[in-house]
């Protein structure tokens, strides 16, 4: 019944004001609203709407967008809000009209139950499969990198220390050490924003693929050496029980050495683990700061509080925001709005202002949570390749082609070349067999400089290829002299190589250097 393609006239886009307490983002910023008027759509933002985003309502006109009344917004085909409706909301959505939130839908049962009795068709933007193709839509990535780098702040302000160390002329300051638990989106933020403000950063996470990503923006890998289940779909499986106890050793290890611990370890679907205890606090120094991302799904840290900054009996600051995003309302706003527009363009390929829902697409069925009536939670399972693919099995030996030749095979080949070397030694002219030689220890410290080189360094070995053609090309445009035909045609042969060779290689060089250059 889903299969087909279902094409429906959508005109006109509804920007709500949030009515979330302390919400201060807005689903559309003047920009984006440029965006989906060019994708066909009419826009009406509710007046105020951005206010708290610092977009006001005069900006979202010049952008070409109705400003109107709090009905007008929920009244218009599709709806796009930062956090989902009250289920005493739903009522202000027209029937059949499109909503466009993050909705929760693996615990918020109920909410669809009243979209789908309501016959609104709902696309949870928190429901976006995490493949790649899929990354432009991805609230959940682009809040946490947000929510990532503010923790990071948030830690800075209450951190009554520099994160860089300094030499200055009253002495010398020391870098703040930061451990970062938990190397996902909000994870990788926090570790090249606490980098970059000149910490030392260390961080752990189960997912062993994720060490070279640590590295790369600065951070230590702390890897706990046991085994775990592989990934399959962007997220880590639970831990085992051995994980978990050498984990806690390592948490207790760094809790009393670094100045600043910033937990963001989750499992989707389940509470947050509990990574750092009251003894772990309780070996912080005086000044520490904790940010416990996870408090909304019970938290990292024992003793965090959901929405509060604690101050433990030994002087360490937890802090539990779950507002991280709405604390940066305007950049928040503006990625948020941004992945709409990415959503738009996908169900909107027209650019005409009409939806055409493809339920085939595995990234529109998996946020398509309610449509037509009928509640399409949960989507079919999408495997992606998160895990590094698995290693081909090794073919059995019987399978396995016989490259390796016989000893017999092997002393013919000796003798034989023996035999050649002796033949000409005893009867070429003595200046041939002086070349002979140079050609065939040439082709046997070739053979093995070269194939020892690693793939990462066949650049740098070109130009000396490139260095040993100019000489051949020397020595081959001074034979062109000579009278001898055989020799000239030889000549002429290793002229052309070599050019092709030098040449060739200008060219790779050129191509490449375009790679790096600004557009
Ligand atoms: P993510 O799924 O990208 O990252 C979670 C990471 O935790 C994964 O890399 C996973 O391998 C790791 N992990 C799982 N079990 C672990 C364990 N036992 N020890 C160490 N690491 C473990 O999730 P994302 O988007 O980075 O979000 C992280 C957390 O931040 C979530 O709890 C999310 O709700 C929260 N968050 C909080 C915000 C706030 O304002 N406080 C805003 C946005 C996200």
């Amino acid at each position: 019944m889903w299969n087909q393609q279902t094409k429906e006239l959508m005109m006109r886009i509804g920007v709500t004001r949030e009515t979330k307490p302390g919400e201060t983002r807005v689903a559309a910023t003047p920009g984006t609203v440029r965006q989906l008027i060019g994708l066909g759509f009419e826009v009406v933002i509710e007046a105020g709407a951005g206010v708290n985003s610092d977009f006001g309502d005069e900006a979202y006109a010049q952008a070409g967008a109705a400003i109107g009344t709090a009905e007008a917004a929920w009244g218009a085909d599709l709806v796009f809000r930062v956090n989902a409706p009250e289920i005493s909301e739903v009522e202000r959505l027209k029937e059949g009209a499109k909503l466009v939130a993050p909705l929760a839908p693996a615990v918020k049962g109920d909410l669809l139950s009243v979209l789908a009795a309501r016959k609104v068709d709902a696309f949870a933007m928190d429901a976006v499969p995490r493949i790649s193709r899929a990354q432009s839509l991805d609230i959940l990535s682009s809040q946490a990198n947000i929510a990532g780098y503010r923790a990071v702040i948030e830690a800075a302000h209450h951190f009554g220390r520099f994160f860089t160390g300094q030499v200055t002329a009253a002495g010398k300051v020391p870098p703040a050490k930061v451990l970062v638990a938990g190397a996902g989106v909000a994870g990788l933020a926090a570790i090249g924003s606490a980098s970059a403000l000149g910490a030392i950063v260390r961080a752990t996470d189960p997912r062993p693929e994720v060490a070279d990503q640590v590295k790369s923006l600065g951070g230590e890998y702390l890897p706990v050496d046991i085994e775990v289940e592989k990934s399959t779909d962007g997220y880590a499986r639970a831990t085992s029980e051995a994980y978990d106890k050498r984990a806690a050793e390592i948490y207790s290890e760094q809790a009393a050495d670094v100045d600043i611990v910033i937990t963001t370890a989750l499992i989707p679907g389940r509470p947050a683990p509990k990574l750092i205890t009251s003894a772990d606090i309780a070996s912080m120094r005086p000044g520490s700061v904790v940010v416990d991302m996870a408090t909304a799904q019970g938290g990292n840290v024992e003793g965090s509080v959901k929405d509060q900054v604690v101050t433990t009996a030994n002087g360490v600051t937890i802090i539990g925001y779950t507002d991280l995003p709405a604390r940066l309302p305007a950049q928040s706003s503006q990625l948020y709005g941004a992945n709409l527009v990415n959503l738009m363009k996908l169900l909107a390929p027209g650019k005409d202002g009409q939806v055409t829902l493809d339920l085939d697409d595995a990234v529109q069925r998996g946020l398509t949570v309610v449509h037509r009536g009928e509640v399409l939670w949960p989507p079919p399972p999408v495997q992606v390749s998160a895990a590094p693919a698995a290693a081909a099995p090794a073919a059995s030996p019987q399978q396995q082609p016989e490259k390796k030749l016989s000893p017999g095979a092997k002393r013919a080949l000796v003798s034989a070349g023996a035999l050649s070397l002796f033949l000409l030694n005893a009867f070429a002219p003595s200046q041939i067999t002086q070349h002979v030689t140079v050609l065939a220890l040439a082709v046997v410290v070739g053979f093995y400089v070269i194939g020892q080189v690693h793939h990462a360094l066949h650049t740098p070995l070109m130009s000396v290829t490139n260095a040993i053609s100019g000489i051949v090309l020397v020595g081959a445009l001074l034979q062109l002299t000579v009278t001898d035909n055989a020799v000239i045609v030889l000549a002429g042969v290793a002229t052309l190589l070599a050019s092709i060779n030098i040449f060739g290689g200008f060219a790779v060089t050129r191509r490449m250097l375009t790679m790096f250059r600004k557009a």
